[in-house]
C-alpha cells in the first residue's frame, strides 16, 4: 500500500485505528418536567451528534448526554426556547477520561493488580490465570465462548475448601463496554472470596463457604478493549462496525420495549434473541450451572440503583416484595459505609424506563432463580462513566457490604420459599410466605439487636 493510500485511508476511516477524542465535548443533564421537554430530548439525536449516558425515560428522571462542541451553540439556543432545566455536569469529557489511569499488570505478581487503577483486557485475563496457578485446588478458569474478535470469554469457578456448597452464585460484569467500574467490582469480589479464609470478617468467611461461585468479570471483552483503544464511549459488542447491545439480546420479551432495531443506535437489540456469540456463551454457561442457582448478580454503571426483575413491565411480579426487602437492607448497609444512597425497584421504578432482552430477566424466568439483581454502581452523574481512580476502592468496599447483606446465610429461610415458589403459582400464598419470611427476619433482627 502506498503512502498516499495509507494516508487517505486513515483520513476517511478516522475511527479505524485512531482513538476518538472527546475534547470539549460536554456532559449535560436535563430534567424534563412536561411532555414537550421529553419530546425535545427524544428528538436530540435527529439533530445532533449526541451520546446518551442516561436516556430519556419518564418525567422528572434526569437525562444525561454528551454533545460535540460544534453542536453546543444551536443546542443551547433550542434548550432556551423549550425552557428546559439544564445543567453542565462535565465541561470537557475528554479531560475527565484522561484522569482515568490505566495500569499494567505484571505477570506472576498478583500484588500488582489492585483497585486503584483500571486495566486492559489482557491484564485482567492474565491476573485471572495467575490466580488459578496460585490456587489450583479451588480456582478454575475456563473460556465459555469466543467473541467476534476471537477473544475468549473467561469465567472463574471457585469452591473454597470446606464449603457447604448448598447453592450457586453467578456474578456478571462488563456486558456494557464503557462501564469500567463493573469489572473492577467483580474482580474485587472474586479477590474478597479468595481472601476470606484469612479475613477476620466472620460474615464474609461464612458467606464464602456457603456458595459455589462463578464470576464472568468481562462478558463483552471486545467492546471493553475497544473502549481502551478506539472509543471510550463504546457500549455494545463488536459484531460488525455497529455492534449489538448484549443486554437487549437475551431471550426475555425480546425486541418488545426499550430497544432499537436500527444498527447504529446504542440499544440495538440484534436480529433475533441470542444472535450474539457473547449472549449464546453466557446462556449456555448459566444453563450448565442452573441447578441450585440461587443468585444472579449483574454489575453496571451508573446511577446507584439495584434493579429487580422484570425490566419489561411496571408490574411487581413473583417474589418482588421479598427481594425488594433484601435490597432495602443491602442499601442500608451500603449507606452505613460512606453514606452512598441507592434506590431499588424495577427498571421502571428506578431508572424510569422499561426495557427487554435483559440477562437477569431471562435467567430468572428460565431457571426460576429467586434472587436476581442488576446493580447500577456509582455515581449519580458527577463523573458518570469517567469515575476517577480514587473512587474505585471505596466503591468496591461499600458495594461488597451490600452484596454480603444480600448473600447472608439467613437466606436458608428463603430457600424454602423458593421451593414452594416453584411448585405452585398461587400468588396469594407466595405473598403470604414472603410476609412470613420478612416477619421472621424482623424477629431475628430484633433478637440479634438485644442479644
Ligand atoms: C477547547 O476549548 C478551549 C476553550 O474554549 C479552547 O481553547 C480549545 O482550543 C478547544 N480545543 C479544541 C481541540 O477544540
Ligand atoms: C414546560 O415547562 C416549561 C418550564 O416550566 C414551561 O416554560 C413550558 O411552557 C412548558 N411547556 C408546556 C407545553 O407545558
Ligand atoms: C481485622 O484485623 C485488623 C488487624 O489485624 C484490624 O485492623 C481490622 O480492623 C480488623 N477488622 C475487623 C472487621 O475486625
Ligand atoms: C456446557 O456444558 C456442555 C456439556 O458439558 C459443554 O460441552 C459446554 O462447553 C458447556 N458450555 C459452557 C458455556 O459452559
Ligand atoms: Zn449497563
Amino acid at each position: 500500500m502506498s503512502l498516499f493510500y495509507l494516508i487517505s485511508f486513515l483520513l476517511f476511516h478516522p475511527n479505524y485505528c485512531a482513538t476518538k477524542k472527546y475534547t470539549n465535548y460536554t456532559l449535560y443533564r436535563g430534567v424534563p418536567v412536561n411532555k414537550s421537554h421529553l419530546d425535545f430530548f427524544n428528538s436530540l439525536s435527529e439533530m445532533f451528534d449526541v451520546n446518551f449516558w442516561t436516556p430519556p425515560g419518564s418525567l422528572y428522571k434526569p437525562i444525561d448526554f454528551v454533545l460535540a462542541p460544534g453542536d453546543k451553540k444551536v443546542f443551547l439556543k433550542m434548550a432556551e426556547e423549550y425552557d428546559v432545566y439544564l445543567s453542565t455536569l462535565i465541561a470537557d469529557v475528554q479531560r475527565a477520561f484522561d484522569m482515568q489511569r490505566v495500569k499494567s499488570y505484571i505477570r506472576r505478581n498478583l500484588g500488582s493488580f489492585d483497585w486503584n487503577d483500571f486495566y486492559r483486557i489482557n491484564d485482567i485475563y492474565n491476573w485471572l490465570k495467575d490466580l488459578k496457578d496460585k490456587y489450583p485446588e479451588f480456582v478454575k478458569v475456563e473460556s465459555i465462548g469466543t467473541t467476534y474478535e476471537k477473544r475468549p470469554i473467561l469465567a472463574v469457578h471457585v469452591t473454597l475448601p470446606g464449603s457447604k456448597l448448598r447453592s450457586k452464585v453467578i456474578v456478571e460484569g462488563g456486558i456494557h463496554a464503557r462501564e469500567w467500574i463493573g469489572p473492577c467490582f467483580v474482580t474485587y469480589m472474586l479477590q474478597q472470596i479468595l481472601d476470606s479464609p484469612k479475613s477476620n470478617n466472620s460474615n464474609l468467611k461464612d458467606i464464602a463457604l456457603t456458595y459455589e461461585w462463578f464470576f464472568v468479570p468481562v462478558l463483552n471483552p471486545d467492546g471493553y478493549e475497544y473502549t481502551h483503544t478506539n472509543n471510550r464511549l463504546w457500549r455494545k459488542n463488536r459484531n460488525n462496525e455497529y455492534g449489538v447491545d448484549l443486554n437487549r439480546n437475551f431471550d426475555h420479551a425480546f425486541g418488545t420495549v426499550g430497544v432499537s432495531f436500527s444498527h447504529y443506535e446504542e440499544t440495538y437489540c440484534g436480529a433475533k434473541a441470542f444472535s450474539e456469540k457473547e449472549t449464546i456463551a453466557m446462556s449456555n454457561f448459566v444453563r450448565n450451572h442452573s441447578n441450585h442457582l440461587e443468585y444472579y448478580l449483574a454489575f453496571h454503571s451508573y446511577g446507584q440503583a439495584m434493579i429487580l426483575p422484570y425490566a419489561n413491565t411496571r408490574a411487581h411480579m413473583e417474589n418482588f416484595d421479598t427481594v425488594a426487602a433484601m435490597a432495602k437492607q443491602a442499601a442500608d448497609h451500603i449507606a452505613l459505609r460512606y453514606n452512598t444512597r441507592y434506590v431499588y425497584g424495577t427498571a421502571y421504578d428506578t431508572v424510569g424506563y422499561v426495557t427487554s432482552g435483559v440477562s437477569g430477566c431471562w435467567v430468572k424466568e428460565t431457571f426460576s432463580v429467586p434472587y436476581v439483581l442488576t446493580f447500577e454502581l456509582p455515581d449519580r452523574g458527577q463523573y458518570g462513566f469517567a469515575l476517577p481512580n480514587e473512587k474505585i476502592t471505596p466503591t468496591c468496599i461499600e458495594t461488597m457490604d451490600g452484596v454480603l447483606s444480600l448473600l447472608k446465610p439467613r437466606t436458608k429461610i428463603y430457600d424454602k420459599l423458593r421451593h414452594e415458589h416453584r411448585g405452585f403459582d398461587d400468588g396469594q400464598r407466595t405473598k403470604f410466605l414472603d410476609k412470613l419470611v420478612i416477619l421472621f427476619n424482623v424477629c431475628l433482627f430484633v433478637i440479634a439487636r438485644f442479644d
